[in-house]
Order: structure tokens, then sequence, then C-alpha cells
């Protein structure tokens, strides 16, 4: 199942980070969702040798992590991957940095273990498909997010716009032009688990509704999906305008995530949504032209968030 190859220590291993279009929530119950990676903001890896046993040094955290430690998401991504492929534990210390903020869905732990999942198995030989890659993040994220859809590492590991229903086969996807988004962060640090959970609360309370709810959202993602492979920007606007909606109706919005969106709008951005799991995190707008993302992206910074431009697709 593993292909090995003669290893190197000397490279830096890196992962995107992604932020979700459309379909979160949703598609922990099998619906849907489109998710895109940020290429310009990243996880590193690099491996050392170590002194004497695996060591995860995540530099950002000031942390190191020892396969010991049955808790984090590093520790049971190397156990998994040494136990799979019949190595015993190395001596080394891959250190780990990131540029993602984390807890903010901009997927700071898929990018993070993601790197890390690189940098062993180049370390010990072993050459991984994106699908394997995607497979072990998913175990690890576990950990982190309780029960994670997988979307997550799917985009981060495939690094590529994907149209994702949970247990199915990821659809990679092209795009009809090139989208201009802008991220705002509302510097809110929230747990995905714990929105998860209430969206979950939610749903055993009165299913009827959150149903109807999942099931609107799907129509939005199916819309979004085709709206992007045409290029047709205003529509993908609509449409994350409506998702927004429905992502406050099934109770993760977050009143600074509300000014977030209506500075965007504000400025100019054809539509706005929160992105991830709510509750906090980050907001997404998507904006007309270059000039306009610039434009969104200062009102953001102005108004006293952090804002990240990103693009995705290609003329
Ligand atoms: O907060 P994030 O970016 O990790 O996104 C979570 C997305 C959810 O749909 C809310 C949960 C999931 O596992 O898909």
């Amino acid at each position: 199942k593993y292909a090995y190859f003669h290893n190197s220590m000397k490279n830096s291993f890196t992962a995107p980070g992604k932020i979700i279009l459309f379909g979160e929530h949703a598609v922990v119950y099998g619906k849907p969702a489109i998710a895109i990676p940020v290429s310009g903001m990243r996880a590193s890896a690099w491996s050392e040798p170590g002194e004497g046993k695996l060591t995860i040094n995540a530099l950002d955290l000031n942390q190191k992590i020892g396969l010991e430690n049955k808790t984090s998401q590093f520790s049971v991504l190397a156990q998994t991957l040494l136990s799979k492929t019949k190595q015993s534990e190395p001596n080394l210390t891959i250190n780990l940095t990131s540029k993602l903020p984390q807890g903010s869905g901009m997927g700071s732990s898929a990018a993070t273990s993601t790197a890390v999942c690189k940098a062993l198995s180049n370390y010990l030989g072993v050459d991984l498909e994106k699908n394997q890659i995607s497979e072990l993040v998913f175990d690890a994220e576990k950990i982190v997010h309780g029960t994670p859809s997988g979307i997550d590492n799917t985009v981060v590991a495939y690094e590529s716009p994907v149209y994702f229903v949970k247990g199915q086969e990821p659809v990679t996807f092209d795009s009809g032009r090139t989208f201009y988004l802008v991220i705002g962060d509302t510097g809110i640090e929230s747990s995905t688990k714990e929105t998860v959970g209430n969206v979950r609360d939610l749903l055993d309370k009165d299913p009827n509704l959150m149903n109807g709810y999942f099931d609107e959202i799907e129509n939005v993602t199916e819309g979004g999906k085709k709206a992007i492979e045409d290029g047709d920007k205003e529509a993908v606007g609509e449409l994350m305008n409506k998702n927004h909606e429905l992502l406050n109706k099934i109770g993760v919005g977050h009143r600074e995530l509300e000014k977030l969106v209506d500075v965007s709008l504000d400025a100019g951005a054809l539509g706005a949504k929160l992105t991830g799991g709510g509750g906090g995190g980050n907001m997404v707008a998507l904006a007309g032209s270059a000039k306009e993302q610039k434009e969104i992206c200062e009102k953001i910074t102005e108004a006293g968030y952090r804002a990240y431009q990103t693009t995705f697709g290609e003329d």
C-alpha cells in the first residue's frame, strides 16, 4: 500500500490553510460543501536529528510533543503512520510553525497535521498519496474536532477547490474565472467542536426545522458549485449571503461576524458569510475585482480587524 524512497532532512514541508465557501455544518450531516485552499498562508514542518526520540516541536505554541502524549493530534498522526508502515520510533525532531490563526476556521489544525505528516513520511522514506495523507490527518483531526466531516483534511491535502460529501471520493473542480476573496478575522477564538455540538443539540430538539435548514444549505451549495464553474461572481455572492443567513438560523452566528459582513457589503462586496465553525472566527467576502478586494480589505482593517486577501481559480 505504501511506496518507499530515499529520504532527506533538508526540506521544509508545507500545507495551505483553507476556507469553506459553502455548506459548513450541513456537511457534518451528509450534505455537500465547497472549500478552497488558501495557498498564501501555510504551515511548515522540517526535520532535524532528534534527542533520543520523536518530538514534534510546535514552535508557535512553545510546546514539545512526544508519542506518549495521546491527546495531541501530532502524536496520534505520528503513531498511526509508524504503525501503518511498521517502523519504529525514529530519533527525530520535527519543527513546526504556522501562519494560520488558530480556532479561526482557516484549517490551522489540518494544515499543521499535514505539514508534520509530509515531513515525517519523507524522513521515513514513505511516498504518500494525497488520499493517504488526507486519511491520516482525518484520524488526527478527530482528537481536536470530535466528529469532523473530513472536509478540512481533504482540501488541505489536495490543495485544490473541492466539492466534498462525507464518505465519498472528493471531487476537485475548476472555476470559470479568478475569484477575489477577503477574509476578515473577528479575533474571537472559537471551538469548532463546541459549535458542532451546539448544532447537534438543536438538531436533537427540532429535527424538522434543522433538517429543513440543512436542505436549504444543500441547494445553496449546489448552486454555488455551478456559479463557480460558470464564473458567475454575482451569483456566487448572492448564494454566500443566503448561506450566511442560514448559518445564523442554525445558531452559529456571532455579532462580530455580523459587523464584518456589514463592513464588507458596505464596501462593495458581492456577498459575505461566516466561514468554518462560526461563533467567532472568520468571515469571507467576495469582491468583484482585485481593486475592490483591496478596498474591502482596507475597510475591514480600518474597522479594527485583521484581514487577508486570497484568490482562487484562473481566468
Ligand atoms: O472551523 P473549521 O474551519 O474547522 O470548519 C469546520 C467545518 C464544520 O463543517 C463546521 C465542521 C466539519 O467538520 O466539517
